[in-house]
Formats: structure tokens, sequence, C-alpha cells
């Protein structure tokens, strides 16, 4: 059988990891596939440097358009990021009749909603499975392998440039810079990497894990988003005293009022397996109400291992182009016209325990007062320790809520504050269980 023809746009990290997976790999996945998968045309800014790598062979130009207009390609592999020139040139390949694979999660999360009606117009797939953790198989593992379940929540670590810095900090007591510099000397961090730090890029792949999991539309504009630039290192300290880590976490929970979405720092017990996935590994926990808790673990981000995700997408399109377009499966693992309008909740309305520091007064009356605030607000204390402050100005507490809701720990976090005996804001970390 003649190959399918791909048009790759971009061949930076994981461009070109792609391409060398391609060629490394070519007669195993012709074997996979059913017939061999051939880049014949490549889009970058820079040829020459382009060129210096794919060789003479392939055709290497500037101007992506015109690949994505070429009728002989097959399938366009969108590798260049963003959400402008990106969503042009996949709404265009799309218009043209062609397949699409990308990494882009920042794209889906924002205009996924459009594309994947354009896509199922026209009768063509996009893949997208090195959108979200990397190398790991989760969307075809949520999309396909539990489509038996009533999926209950997704949560995971699913931005290794974040995973990497809070380990190097934690475990090599490196400052933060340094570890976000070598973060992107390794090609995990986007090209703008305070969409790593701030907690986007999670985010939107957060988005794009509901949407599978709950059958809802594409929301990212409703999710909650909290990075680790405001982390300060006495809670990672405190956190460990305490049995926890903290990790930067994406979680999806479906309530019987609505559906959780929310990416902040979260104190996970040291004990369990999410707590110890190092470096810039990603790990998604999901449960599924007939399976249980199921955990996907491996590379989050980096030349090959997003590429491994890639060429599945590729194999996969390769196989299913010529199924009927209403026998494949759905982009949103749901039925387009059977989606679902459950709300996205807003984050007072989270449900979960709390980490709680301050610095007060170090006099009676003082714990009585916070925990007549805390009880107030219907809010039950796990556990709390009181320990001189550093600065001896009188002492810092910390509490371990039950769980509470976050519109009740709002209003109990402003009483404390506005109370006399408080030196300090109100340091709120939440706390996941994860059970
Ligand atoms: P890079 O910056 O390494 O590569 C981008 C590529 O796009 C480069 O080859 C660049 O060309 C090309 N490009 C940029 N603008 C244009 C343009 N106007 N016309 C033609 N080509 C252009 O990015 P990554 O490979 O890291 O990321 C690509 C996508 O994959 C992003 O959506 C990212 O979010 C996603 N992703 C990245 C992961 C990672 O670990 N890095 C993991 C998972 C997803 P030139 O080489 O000439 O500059
Ligand atoms: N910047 C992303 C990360 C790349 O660090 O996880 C993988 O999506």
């Amino acid at each position: 059988m003649k190959p399918i023809k791909v048009g790759l746009l971009g061949l930076g990290v994981v461009g070109g990891g792609t391409w060398k997976v391609l060629a490394r790999n070519a007669e195993e996945i012709a074997r996979r596939a059913g017939r061999r998968i051939e880049v014949t045309r490549v889009a970058v800014r820079d040829v020459a440097k382009a060129r210096m790598r794919v060789g003479n062979e392939v055709e290497v130009a500037a101007d992506p358009h015109a690949i994505v207009r070429d009728p002989s390609i097959d399938i366009v592999v969108e590798l260049i990021g963003g959400d402008t020139l990106a969503r042009e040139l996949v709404l265009e390949a799309i218009a043209n009749g062609k397949h699409v694979v990308t990494a882009n999660k920042a794209l889906l999360a924002k205009h996924g909603n459009e594309i994947f009606a354009a896509a199922s117009a026209q009768g063509v797939m996009v893949a997208f499975e090195a959108a979200v953790a990397g190398g790991i198989p989760i969307i075809k593992a949520i999309r396909e392998g539990l489509t038996a379940n009533r999926i209950e929540w997704v949560a995971g670590i699913i931005n290794g440039t974040t995973n990497f810095i809070l380990s190097e900090m934690r475990s090599r007591g490196l400052p933060f810079a340094q570890v976000l510099a070598e973060a992107q000397r390794l090609g995990y961090a986007e090209a703008d990497p305070t969409f790593d730090i701030e907690g986007v890029d999670a985010a939107h792949k957060l988005t794009l894990l509901a949407s599978l999991a709950f059958g809802v539309p594409v929301q990212f504009e409703r999710a909650h988003v909290e990075g680790i630039s405001n982390l300060a290192a006495e809670d990672i300290a405190h956190a460990a005293r305490l049995g926890y880590r903290i990790k930067l976490l994406g979680i999806t929970r479906r309530r019987a009022d609505g559906i959780e979405l929310r990416v902040h720092p979260a104190l996970v017990p040291a004990e369990r397996l999410l707590a110890n996935v190092e470096g810039a590994m990603n790990a998604v926990l999901v449960r599924g109400d007939a399976v249980g808790p199921t955990l996907y673990y491996g590379q989050g981000a980096g030349e090959e291992p997003t590429a491994s995700a890639v060429v599945a997408d590729l194999v996969d399109v390769t196989r299913l182009h010529t199924a009927d377009p209403g026998n494949r499966v759905p982009h949103l693992a749901f039925q387009p016209d059977a989606m679902s309008d459950t709300p996205i909740l807003s984050i007072e309305d989270t449900e979960t325990s709390y980490y709680l520091r301050m610095r007060v007064e170090d006099r009676p009356g003082v714990l009585a007062d916070i925990a007549r605030i805390l009880s107030d607000a219907s809010i039950s204390i796990g556990s709390m320790i009181q320990e001189p402050s550093s600065d001896g100005s009188g002492a810092d507490i910390i509490f371990l809520t039950h769980l509470a809701r976050e519109r009740n720990v709002n209003l109990a976090i402003a009483s404390i504050e506005a109370s006399p005996f408080v030196r300090s804001t109100v340091t709120r970390l939440r706390l996941e269980n994860l059970t």
C-alpha cells in the first residue's frame, strides 16, 4: 500500500523528536500501521537549520500554509505551538479535508470546541494524545480503556516543568531560577515558561481531561488556576514535617451540583504514589466507579517521550482514516450530540481539606479566638502545630482542617486577618487525600 503522507509544521523539541522516532522506528511503525508513514514536507522559520537536520529528500519551507493546502498531504502534524497561527493552520487543514495531529494543549483548551466541530463536519480526525501528560497514553486510556466507567474524578501531576522545579528545590536545595533554566535547557518548558510556573499549562491539560472524563465541552475559561510562584520554602518544610509533599495538581471532580476544575499546589500525603513522582515525570490518577482508582505514570515532557504520543496518533489516524467517520472514536470520548451541560463549579464551591498558616501574638486567648472563628465558619480542625516564630515576634500556627467548603474558608481567613492579634496574612494551601 502506498505510504501515508505527512506535513510536519514545526521541527523544534517535539517536531524534531517526531522526525527522529519516525525515522528510527520506520519499519516497526509500518508493521503496526499497515503502511509506511512518510514526512514529505516540513515548515519551520529557520529553513537552513532544519535542512541540516532532515537532509534534501524532504521539502523544507517557511510557509506552513502551503503545506495545509497541499493536496498530496494526508495528515498535518501541528507542532508550532501558540493559539493564533496554529488555530488558522489547523482550521485550514481541516477545511482542506486533512486529518490533524497536534500536541498543542493551549490551542485545544481555548479553541477545542470550534476545532472538533469543524473536524466532525468535515469527517476528519484531530488527534491530540501528546497534548496531555507527554508520553503517557492518558487520552487513549480515558477515551477507550475506561469507557465502561462513570468517571468520578481525575487528579494528576500534569506539568513536567513545575514538578521538576519542586523536586529539585526540595531534594537538592537548588534555587528556583536555576532549576527553571535547566528545565528550559532540557526542552520541558513552554515557549513562555510563565504558562508552566503559573499553572496555565496544567489547566489547559486539565480542561481537556475534564471533557474526556465527563463529556462536557472544553471550558478553559472556567478553570481555577494557581501556580507555584507564591509557594514559600517554609510551607514545603512544614508540609514535610506534617507528613506531606507539595505538588502542583490538576483536579477535576464530578459532584451532584457540578464539576470541580482546578489547578493549584496541594499537600499530598507523603506515602501516596503521586507524592513520590519526581522530576519531569507526570502521573494521572483516574477513579472510575467500576474499575476504582487507576494510575498512569511516565515522562510528561521532552523530545522523544512527547514524540512517542505524536507518532502513536499518526499510527491511529493511518489505521482509521479509511473507516466511516461515524464509527471512529469521538474526539472528546462522548458522541458530539451527547455532550452534557453540567456546570463547572466556582472555586468557592470546592470541598477539600486545608492547610492554614498564620503568625500571631503569643498570648493567652489567641488560639481560642482563632478556633472560634474556624468553628463559626463550620470548619473543623484536624490537627494543629504551634511554634515560636523565627523572628521571635510571636508564634506560627498551622492548622490542617477536615473537609471544608472554600467559601467558608475564605470567610474565616478574612476574619482571622482582620483580628488584632494576627501579624501576617494567612497562607492557605489545599490538601488532597486522593482517596
Ligand atoms: P519549539 O519552540 O521547540 O518548536 C517550535 C517549532 O515551530 C520550531 O521548529 C519553529 O521553527 C516552528 N515555528 C514557530 N513559528 C513558526 C512559523 N511562523 N512558521 C513555521 N514554523 C514555525 O516548541 P516545542 O516543540 O517544545 O512545542 C511544540 C508544541 O508541542 C507546543 O504546542 C507545546 O505546547 C507542545 N508540547 C511540548 C512539549 C515539550 O516537552 N516541549 C510536550 C508536550 C507538548 P524554528 O525551528 O525555525 O524556530
Ligand atoms: N511545558 C510542558 C510541561 C510540556 O512542562 O509539562 C509538556 O506538555
